[in-house]
């Protein structure tokens, strides 16, 4: 045991860390000394990603899980619960496709909000039930910029994510009396596996160039250190709240070319 670690012996559920964001958020706090349940539904990815977490610290569970179905959902919280009480709840996993709002068909919304939004209810209220019972806990929601302003073509998506910014702030109403604090993380556009399937490079860089301040997309490695800092006692006194990271983007409108030139 190496007590200089800041996640020293916590035991962190992780939502959808076989790949991407989730996989990164392992990582970092794998690197902390923490225990981890990784949840996920893709078994192959799941496997791989473990191997490689275990090379930060040997303490790694994976449970494969679809978040929208309940009964695996409680399966899996009871054997997390079992291993060693769950200290973190990371609810990261989500899905994301383009549409356009009247060609949406009425079971692609139902599969967006299933994953984004009930699955995460699921997960949560299912951990949350034990750490209510130690009066300890926290949680980290996966929101979106997306969730506070919208994108063309997403607003399934959007909608979903819009949601996740309500359930963080109503379980943070109702569960800080048991010492149980939720916040959420609200990236802007960051280059994983899932916006790779979703966006061509040149719409990446139009998109860049039209929208990001900062002029580039995010990496996961910038997103994690947001997570364990919500997780952690550095931010013992916050509940409730959602933290962007965007380059910029919701700051406001961003000049075009023949603007650029009048500052
Ligand atoms: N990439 C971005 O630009 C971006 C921006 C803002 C928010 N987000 C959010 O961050 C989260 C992670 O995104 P990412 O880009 O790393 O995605 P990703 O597709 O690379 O990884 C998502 C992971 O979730 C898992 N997953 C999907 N459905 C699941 C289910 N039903 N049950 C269990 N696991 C499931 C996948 O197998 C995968 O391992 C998502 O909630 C996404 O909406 C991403």
């Amino acid at each position: 045991m190496d007590l200089r670690k800041r996640f020293n012996n916590k035991h962190v559920v992780i939502t959808g860390a076989a790949q991407g964001i989730g996989f990164e958020i392992a990582c970092h706090f794998a690197r902390e000394g923490a225990l981890l349940s990784l949840l996920d539904l893709n078994t192959t990815i799941l496997d791989i990603a473990a191997e490689k977490i275990k090379q930060l610290s040997p303490k790694v569970y994976t449970h494969y899980t679809d978040i929208s179905v309940k009964e695996q959902v409680e399966q899996a919280v009871s054997a997390a619960e079992h291993l060693q009480p769950i200290d973190i709840l990371i609810n990261n996993a989500g899905i994301a496709f383009e549409t356009p709002f009247l060609e949406i068909e009425e079971k692609e919304w139902q599969k967006i909000m299933d994953v984004n939004l009930k699955g995460m209810f699921l997960v949560s209220q299912s951990v949350c039930r034990f750490m209510a019972k130690r009066m300890k806990g926290v949680v980290v929601n996966m929101s979106s910029k997306n969730g506070q302003d919208g994108e063309f073509g997403y607003a399934h998506y959007n909608a979903s994510k819009a949601g996740v910014i309500m359930l963080t702030k109503t379980m943070a109403l109702e569960l800080a009396h048991l010492n149980i604090r939720v916040n959420a993380v609200a990236p802007g556009y960051i280059q994983t596996p899932l916006s790779e399937t979703i966006d061509s490079p040149e719409f990446t860089a139009n998109f860049v160039e039209s929208y990001i301040p900062m002029n580039r997309v995010g990496k996961p490695q910038e997103i994690a250190p947001l997570f364990l800092f919500l997780a952690g006692e550095e931010s013992s006194f916050i509940t409730g709240q959602v933290f962007v990271a965007d380059g910029g983007q919701l700051a406001g409108q961003k000049p075009g070319q023949n603007l650029t030139g009048a500052l």
